[in-house]
């Protein structure tokens, strides 16, 4: 391990140096005219997976963008690990609160700025700079490893998930490995070991078959944009409590000893506050501001489009208004579920002035796992070796569909250790990772194979 520690640290620079060409491909998953970026982000993906020693790299399509597949199978005896991960990246708006282009890769004050330096092109590769330095120093890897790497993590999924379902001895392992997630705070490696689902839908509301003059129509018909503001309105009380009826019916409950172990995690609420830059914190009083975050499901408008909004004034009545909604779900709580809920909501509580449809977007279950096996321990020693602290067990508000997927279908345990930062602009301008970390989860990433390797399978 210290041959191969050294030659990590040896390395430093030129990781950096690669890694900004894997963050120079615009690989957005949402925008249709990105598709060939993605595309050319694939193969970079499966190039560099073939430069650092794994064999039989290969694209395999789908119905939407390939999905990077290769392998190192010569430990006989050994585990089999699955790493997972996504070259895809969100869309960059707003552009104009980018201090450096999103696309060109600039260091500042030891934080390396751009789209998916963090989420996930980052931790990504750490995991193949760690292949390469065992495979380059030792001449082999403790362990057998598979490496899936997605195109469609920020739109869902949907084609991973078939994927799997459809593949299950290709991909047969007994662990998979993650590092798709932040670490609870600067110093303070940990070991995520639950995430939240999620359901998004789109409403559309029509008024009139056209804008109308307010002045000549306004009184007589709906408008689009209230009625949309009023139906929102109706989806959380003032508490902050969701009414859709039948919402928390499986949400799980919090045990008593989880929310004391959460309350000796080192969270500074004021800190955290005046970070975001709030002027007041909100949310459910009966759950601290984690319990909120990490345990609790939540009702989100993400943007919402209606009406005459440029400058000046113009007296119209808009013919249409749209919202883009999305509640993160807790375990036990089925996206399909909450589907059909929502929708019946959105019926009972919609007036008959408008027409309303609602549009399924995507969804994920919500994951969670027994923490307490050897294959987390191991990774705890690995983090230790890394970092030189041990991590600390925490839950995520984020999602990743797939999770679920693996434990389910696969029947393996998941291991997600990621050394994002939580204030890392992840989906935001300005996007970065910190370059102590990205070199420390390398360290960690190959004490993580050589700890696997030591396992009985
Ligand atoms: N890496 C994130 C998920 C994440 C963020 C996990 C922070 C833990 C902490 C992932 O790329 C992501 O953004 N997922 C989406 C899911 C989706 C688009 C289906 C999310 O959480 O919004
Ligand atoms: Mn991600
Ligand atoms: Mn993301």
């Amino acid at each position: 391990m210290f041959d191969i520690t050294d030659f990590i640290n040896t390395n430093r620079d030129r990781y950096v140096t690669e890694l900004k060409d894997y963050l120079a491909i615009p690989s957005i998953s949402a925008l249709p005219h990105h598709a060939g970026d993605v595309r050319r982000c694939a193969e970079w993906t499966a190039d560099e997976m073939r430069r650092v020693g794994l064999d039989n790299v290969r694209l395999i399509d789908t119905p939407g963008n390939p999905i990077v597949y290769g392998e190192w199978l010569k430990a006989p005896g050994a585990p089999t690990m699955l790493f997972y991960g996504h070259y895809d990246v969100q869309p960059v708006d707003p552009l104009e609160l980018w201090e450096s282009p999103p696309f060109e890769a600039t260091v500042r004050d030891g934080e390396i700025y751009a789209r998916g330096s963090a989420d996930d092109k980052g931790q990504v590769f750490m995991h193949f700079k760690a292949i390469e330095a065992h495979l380059k120093k030792a001449g082999s890897l403790p362990i057998n490893i598979k490496v899936i790497i997605e195109g469609e993590e920020e739109v869902g999924s949907k084609n991973l998930d078939q994927f799997i379902v459809a593949n299950k001895p290709m991909l047969a392992a007994d662990v998979v490995v993650i590092s798709d997630s932040a670490m609870f705070d600067r110093g303070v490696p940990s070991i995520c070991y639950s995430l939240r689902g999620l359901a998004y839908f789109q409403i559309d509301l029509r008024g009139t078959s056209s804008d109308l003059h307010s002045g000549v129509f306004g009184g007589a018909v709906a408008n689009p944009a209230m009625v949309l503001a009023q139906i929102l309105a109706q989806m959380k009380d003032k508490g902050g409590r969701i009414k859709i009826p039948g919402f928390y019916d499986n949400v799980r409950p919090l045990s008593e000893e989880e929310r004391a172990q959460w309350k000796t995690l080192p969270f500074n609420e004021k800190k955290y506050r005046k970070d975001l830059g709030a002027p007041k914190l909100a949310g459910e009083k009966e759950f601290t501001v984690l319990e909120r975050v990490w345990a609790r499901p939540t009702f989100e408008v993400n943007g919402i489009l209606s009406g005459f909004t440029g400058e000046g004034a113009k007296t119209v009545i808009p013919a249409v208004a749209m919202a883009k909604v999305s509640m993160r779900l807790v375990p036990d709580q089925k996206p399909d579920r909450v589907a059909e809920l929502f929708e019946a909501y959105v019926k009972n509580v919609a007036p008959k002035t408008v027409e309303v449809k609602v549009t399924r977007m995507h969804g994920g279950e919500p994951w969670i796992t027994d923490y307490d096996n050897p294959y987390v321990q191991a990774a705890g020693r690995a983090i230790e070796q890394g970092f030189g602290r041990t991590p600390v067990f925490c839950r995520e508000g984020g999602s990743i569909p797939v999770v679920s997927t693996f434990q389910r279908e696969l029947g393996i345990p998941a291991v997600l250790f990621g050394v994002g930062l939580p204030d890392e602009n992840a989906h935001a301008p300005n996007e970065r990772l910190d370059l102590t970390n990205f070199h420390n989860g390398i360290v960690a990433s190959a004490a993580l194979y050589t700890e696997l390797g030591g396992m009985k399978t």
